[in-house]
């Protein structure tokens, strides 16, 4: 653990599109924590992304990925944009981002799904069902289809061509990532729905049989399984039934953008991207919002902070050990929405204000001592 005096390495990845207002808006918050925990942050700031790719050719370099190995924690905004869609795969924005999650071995991706009770109107499904929600899907991050090999597209003998991926784990990559879910489950409701393919793919009978084996160190937390379709469908149907949700690095993607709907807006959610902790007794951190770059209200002053600033507040509690600032952080951005401050996002076609405005809003609720 460092000292308290030593400053906090902070690698800052605006990256495209809204990324950068987020981020800027984020770190008025950064220094306003910097003076409440009396921590200096050292930040250091670069690019990643389209915006790389313009730079240097690539959309994540190496000496970005030395720099973000090196930090406590990064902390990143958001990467594409039309521009660079016709790039191959590996040369698109998303790439950038895959190199740093691969590289610092992120391998537990943290994506909470709460319902703020003031916006459970603008969920997709009706209030009773999603009041009170408080999911946490826990997504694993650096294996699977993502990262399997081979992956390409050949041209057959006759001619035809052929796309494949990959979809593979080891024991090891599934074990850790089910072992920090039933974890995590143990300071919640005690519940973990690990979720597969177990009735269709090789992958998703052994996903399931390592995560029985593991659930068998946790006798006080009950493990259920689902497949993924199923575990879609009960999203929808009866979200509230979930805790915490465990499952592979393509289905969480998909799941998580579905439980992000629940909440209302996808401009709310945070996440982290955890590592193992090291020898020296840190771990590896990314701190992101689930939301993309959208490009389309760049620049606009439209964008939803408080994703990013709630990304920011999981740093705290991740990263920096410091509980209380989160908690602190998370009650100001709650006063907020209850007080009725509102991005266009989530205004439901009312009044609404600008991104940072709503930056204002956070900074004078937590100057209120909200908690
Ligand atoms: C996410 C995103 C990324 C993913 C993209 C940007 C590569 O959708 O973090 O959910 O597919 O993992
Ligand atoms: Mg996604």
């Amino acid at each position: 653990m460092a000292a308290a005096s030593e400053p906090f390495r902070l690698l800052v990845l605006p990256g495209d599109g809204i990324g950068p207002e987020v981020i800027d808006e984020t770190l008025r918050v950064v220094d306003w924590f910097a003076g409440w925990l009396n921590r200096p942050f050292a930040i250091s700031r670069d690019i990643i992304g389209g915006a790389s790719i313009d730079a240097h050719g690539v959309p994540a370099t190496d000496a970005v990925t030395a720099t973000a190995l090196s930090a406590d924690a990064v902390l990143f905004g958001a990467v594409g944009g039309e521009k660079w869609d016709s790039q191959p795969i590996h040369l698109r924005p998303e790439a950038g981002l895959l190199r740093l999650r691969k590289e610092l071995d992120l391998f537990a991706n943290l994506r909470p799904a709460i319902c703020y009770p003031e916006l459970a109107s603008a969920s997709a499904l009706r209030p009773e069902l999603v009041e009170g929600l408080d999911i946490l899907i826990i997504r694993e991050l650096t294996a699977g289809v993502y990262f399997g090999e081979p992956r390409g597209v050949e041209v057959l003998p006759d001619g035809r061509r052929r796309a494949y991926d990959t979809q593979a784990y080891t024991s090891e990559e599934v074990e850790r990532v089910v072992r920090a879910a039933f974890d995590i489950a143990r300071l919640r409701q005690r519940k973990v729905c690990s979720v597969d393919k177990a009735n269709v793919m090789e992958t998703g009978a052994f996903w399931r049989g390592i995560a029985t084996a593991v659930g068998a160190d946790y006798p006080d937390v009950e493990l259920t399984h689902m497949y993924a379709d199923n575990c879609a469908m009960q999203l929808m149907r009866r979200p509230k039934q979930f805790d915490v949700i465990v499952t592979d690095n393509l289905f969480g993607d998909i799941l998580s953008d579905a439980a992000a709907m629940l909440t209302g807006s996808l401009g709310l959610l945070p996440s982290a991207s955890l590592g193992a902790i090291g020898p020296d007794g840190r771990r590896k951190a990314l701190y992101e919002p689930v939301h993309g770059s959208a490009p389309d209200i760049a620049g606009k002053g439209l964008a939803n902070p408080l994703a990013t600033i709630l990304s920011f507040g999981m740093c705290l509690r991740y990263s920096m050990d410091a509980g209380e600032a989160a908690d602190r952080l998370e009650a100001a951005v709650r006063r907020v929405l209850a007080d009725g401050v509102r991005t266009a996002d989530i205004a439901a076609g009312g009044p609404h204000v600008s991104t940072s405005a709503m930056t204002d809003a956070v900074l004078r609720a937590l100057e209120h001592d909200p908690i």
